[in-house]
């Protein structure tokens, strides 16, 4: 027995090692990128389950999505790429080919001819039964008129019901589901959004957000929000799968820190977002550089601090990654501050670090799935005291928060010197995170919400005289 558990980690570690240095190669990222987020049929993830599961198959509780067998759901995406909005709307498109819906997707954005990642996006979705449109023709237009329940992916969307159901987008709103997943102040446009008030529900990711919207559509637009869902996000099985590998997690983390050239017992702090002012970079080099200062001038033991930011993109030469570069030669810390390319896989960096910095500055993030991610790897969230990381970081327990702005700079140093200082803290605090994501933050938890959303919006439909 304890021989074969032996092999089984060989054979993992090989796997582990294989896959690693797939992924770490661009060009055949997104395939794998693709494959790791969806299948959930990885024969190595079996073993694994066998091995600690004891309890009954996962199948065997009932899905809380089952009254939508053999529903038809049209779900209109605003685009047909590898970022959060579509993603999200995929995985609601494959939860529920999963309980037998019978789920149509349109693209409503100008098709690019041959763009490789719309090609296996979208042979993704057909290998599972999902039927991928056009987002003009007729048939969208059928599909429309007969669904059950159509989906609306983010504000932008909101375009494709004049351009294409026309006359009849009357008879079309009383069963539309509009998922909002953002709030930046270009979204609120008369154009984009003046159906909102009419359709049968908006479901949106967090309580700030939707608060948010409540009030620019108010102020600014002078129209009213329908009945409004809140509903927090959760991680993938596939995620949780690796986050609770802890083979997989060693084997990821050794090879990340080697590729950073940094050791095991180093301390590394990370931001995982695009590099942009808005998710503030800067303010974090910042607050890095003043903790290194701290740390010397109050002769503070702890091991060799890191900061390893992931989301560069070096292709666009943009002035807000020269100054990120120069601040860092500035202050003399080129051996302590990495930059890491964009990247989807962000599951082995998560293996690799220590603490998670989430800095969104202004109202911060609508959710931030990278923080119920870093969790799940049971790593404490050093975050803004705004948007939806209010709502997943408990203060004190699972992180710590600072303000957002310049006033954010010297609490956040300080927090960094905390987490670095007391080792059982910072270990304590990433367990109570990772418990947080098992009990609210996990994908049945989102099903189970949603779940609650759809039964409501259909009885809506269903009541209302023009479907
Ligand atoms: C919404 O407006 C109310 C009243 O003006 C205000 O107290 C609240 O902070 C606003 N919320 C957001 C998220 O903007
Ligand atoms: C990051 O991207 C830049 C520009 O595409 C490239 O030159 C560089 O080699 C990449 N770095 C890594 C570590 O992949
Ligand atoms: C977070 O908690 C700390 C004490 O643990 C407190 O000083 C700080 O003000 C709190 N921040 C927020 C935003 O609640």
């Amino acid at each position: 027995m304890a021989k074969q558990q032996v092999g089984w980690r060989v054979v993992l570690q090989k796997r582990w090692l294989l896959a690693l240095l797939v992924l770490l190669s661009i060009s055949t990222a997104i395939a794998l990128i693709i494959r790791a987020a969806y299948d959930s049929c990885d024969p190595h993830f079996e073993v694994v389950d066998k091995r600690f599961e004891l309890g009954p198959p996962v199948s065997v509780a009932p899905n809380p999505l089952s009254f939508m067998k053999s529903k038809l759901v049209l779900l209109v995406s605003h685009e047909l790429s590898l970022s959060g909005g579509p993603l999200l709307l995929m995985e609601l498109a494959f939860l529920l080919r999963s309980v037998g819906a019978e789920v149509c997707w349109i693209t409503n954005q100008k098709p690019s001819g041959t763009d490789e990642v719309i090609y296996s996006l979208e042979h993704k979705m057909l290998d599972r039964g999902v039927q991928v449109f056009y987002a003009k023709g007729q048939e969208a237009m059928d599909t429309a008129l007969k669904a059950d329940l159509v989906v609306l992916n983010t504000a932008v969307a909101g375009k494709w019901l004049d351009a294409v159901l026309k006359e009849n987008v009357p008879r079309v709103l009383p069963k539309v589901l509009w998922w909002i997943h953002e709030m930046r102040g270009h979204y609120f446009k008369m154009e984009y959004v003046k159906h909102l008030p009419l359709v049968a529900g908006a479901m949106i990711d967090s309580h700030i957000t939707a608060e948010y919207w409540k009030n620019r559509t108010q102020e600014r637009l002078r129209i009213k929000m329908p009945e409004t869902y809140v509903v927090h996000l959760g991680n993938s099985k596939e995620l949780m799968e690796v986050a609770e590998n802890s083979v997989a997690k060693r084997v990821l983390r050794e090879h990340i820190r080697e590729s950073l050239g940094v050791r095991n017992e180093d301390l590394l702090f990370a931001i995982i977002n695009s590099v942009s002012r808005g998710k503030g970079q800067d303010l974090f080099l910042r607050s890095f550089h003043e903790s290194l200062l701290l740390i010397q001038e109050q002769k503070l033991h702890v091991p060799s601090m890191h900061a390893v930011v992931v989301g560069s993109d070096m292709t666009a030469q943009t002035k807000f990654e020269s100054e990120l570069r120069n601040f860092v030669i500035l202050k003399k810390m080129q051996d302590r501050v990495h930059f890491v390319n964009k990247t989807l896989t962000v599951a082995p960096y998560l293996a690799a670090i220590d603490v998670l910095v989430q800095n969104s500055q202004a109202r911060g993030e609508c959710f931030g799935r990278i923080t119920i991610e870093a969790m799940a790897f049971q790593l404490p969230v050093l975050g803004t005291a705004a948007g939806g990381t209010t709502e997943i970081v408990v203060n004190g327990s699972t992180g710590l928060l600072h303000p957002v702005g310049k006033e954010g700079v010297t609490p956040l140093a300080k927090n960094i010197v905390k987490l670095a200082t007391h080792v059982q803290k910072r270990l304590t605090m990433g367990k109570r995170g990772y418990e947080r994501v098992k009990e609210r933050f996990l994908e049945r938890h989102m099903a189970q919400r949603i779940a609650t959303v759809l039964g409501e919006v259909l009885q809506k439909a269903k009541s209302h005289p023009e479907t």
